[in-house]
């Protein structure tokens, strides 16, 4: 079945922080490569008017990417703005309104999951859900049963082919990429399994703290940002199985195996850390418990990885900004001594950059007998023409592609994951800013020790 292009774009949540920093850069990006020629109608209430919000537009693309100067003219053609209550059936007449004649929107809700609810009522009752898609926000839900709770409200109005829940991590093209590597690659298969790996680990590394979202952070941390989201999709994308075909839900079946896969993880395999200063950023309650660091290992007991520990670490103001995944292999019996014999790796880098790399053991240069890892490295820099994640998403919605997007079971399964460590509530240690989290994370650490990432994109030395 071909799916029709949607012929409005609606967004929920217009004046705010998401809009300003990813939503308006990805429209300028869009209309930039010709992909968005429909109305965009921006829904708030902030007393604002259709110059106000052409403003802070300008403003948000000044700050975020810059402006093209035509590209933005055609925004400002193409923007509309309706200000009022969610709750008022008067919103949304006003709404329907600026909608014209469209038959099939796109209604981005870029709010709270708390409004959810009300908006989607909303859209119901005054007619402006007719023939529509709906788009959702992270975090989809903050434990198993609010996010069913969710689906349900969802699932009340729109047909889940017609939701399209985002993770923005589903919209980066060296994300994308491991599965093109894995699976286009025929001596990739050769290892990527439990007869060669010995250990995964996944480090989401910020050198930034919470930049003036401390009150959303304090009800959400680590786990709920950025780990039940983003890194478990890392982890489908590099534990999955090849797809039987190539349609949006055949590949997103192969993801839900592996969440299933998947254990809850332990208390034991889990070390929460928070940033020392946290407590006194705005919106954080002065006692807050939330981690801003969470190091986890986790199992995956199907037919490929039974056996090979994946270690997860997520954090903010760490010493750099990095997304790295690093495969050990099992040594092999070689006559080198043990102790001068390294694992051999694979190590991919999701962010700044897209580096593919290969540490293997080679002869030591000079006249003495000795091995030392190298790596065959291969990268791309930031700049090399990808699309940004924003915009990727939101034009595959508006085509509607669910391939880049969390299907129900998918979300709930990644909830079942984290949800009992949520609940128990495992101490929380103080690290200093710009380390690699508390020293009790020594608790939780791969065969081999964790590598930390370093910004040249080299390999870095490994603590043992
Ligand atoms: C968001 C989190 O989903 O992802 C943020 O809410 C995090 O806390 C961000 O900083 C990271 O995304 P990116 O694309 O900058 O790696």
């Amino acid at each position: 079945m071909t799916n029709l292009h949607s012929d409005a774009l609606v967004f929920f949540g217009a004046t705010g922080d998401l809009a300003y920093k990813k939503i308006f850069p990805a429209l300028q990006g869009m209309i930039k490569r010709g992909h968005l020629n429909v109305p965009v109608i921006g829904v708030a209430k902030s007393g604002w008017n259709l110059e106000q919000f052409r403003a802070r537009a300008y403003d948000s693309l000044e700050k975020h990417g810059g402006i093209d100067q035509a590209a933005f003219e055609k925004l400002c053609g193409l923007l509309r703005y309706v200000d009022g209550d969610y709750q008022e059936p008067a919103t949304f007449e006003a709404l329907r309104k600026e909608m014209g004649g469209a038959e099939r929107p796109a209604h981005y809700l870029a709010i709270p999951p708390v409004l959810f609810g009300a908006v989607v009522q909303q859209l119901a009752q005054s007619g402006c859900a007719n023939g529509a898609r709906i788009i959702v926000e992270k975090p989809f839900g903050h434990d198993v049963s609010s996010a069913r709770e969710l689906n349900q409200i969802l699932l009340g109005v729109f047909d889940e082919a017609k939701i399209f829940r985002i993770d923005h991590y589903l919209g980066k093209r060296p994300v994308n990429n491991l599965l093109v590597f894995r699976f286009a690659n025929s001596f990739v298969e050769s290892f990527w399994n439990r007869n060669y790996i010995e250990s995964v680990q996944i480090t989401m590394a910020e050198d930034f703290g919470v930049q003036g979202r401390g009150a959303f952070y304090d009800k959400t941390d680590a786990i709920r940002d950025v780990i039940q989201n983003h890194l478990l999709q890392v982890i489908s994308n590099l534990a999955m199985e090849s797809p039987a075909r190539l349609d949006s839900e055949s590949i997103r079946d192969e993801k839900v195996k592996v969440l299933k896969a998947i254990p809850p993880i332990a208390e034991k395999d889990l070390v929460r850390g928070q940033f020392r200063g946290y407590r006194n950023e705005k919106g954080v309650a002065n006692d807050s418990e939330m981690e801003t660091f969470a190091a986890l290992k986790l199992e995956i007991n199907s037919w490929r990885w039974k056996g090979v520990p994946f270690y997860l670490r997520a954090g903010k103001n760490l010493p750099v900004t990095c997304t790295e995944i690093v495969g050990r292999f099992r040594k092999p019996p070689s006559l080198i001594p043990a102790e001068a014999l390294k694992e051999n790796h694979l190590r991919i880098r999701l962010s700044p950059e897209a580096i593919i790399a290969m540490g293997m053991m080679v002869m030591t240069p000079g006249e003495e007998m000795g091995a030392e890892t190298i790596e065959m490295l291969a990268s791309r820099s930031p700049g090399a023409g990808y699309m940004d994640a924003y915009e990727r998403v939101l034009g595959a919605a508006m085509e509607g592609d669910a391939t880049l997007f969390a299907r129900e079971d998918y979300v709930e399964e990644a909830w079942r994951i984290v949800d009992p460590v949520l609940k128990t509530r495992t101490p929380v240690y103080e690290y200093e800013p710009n380390t690699w989290g508390p020293p009790e994370v020594e608790r939780v650490v791969p065969p081999g020790g964790w590598s930390n990432p370093n910004v040249n994109g080299q390999l870095v030395a490994v603590a043992a």
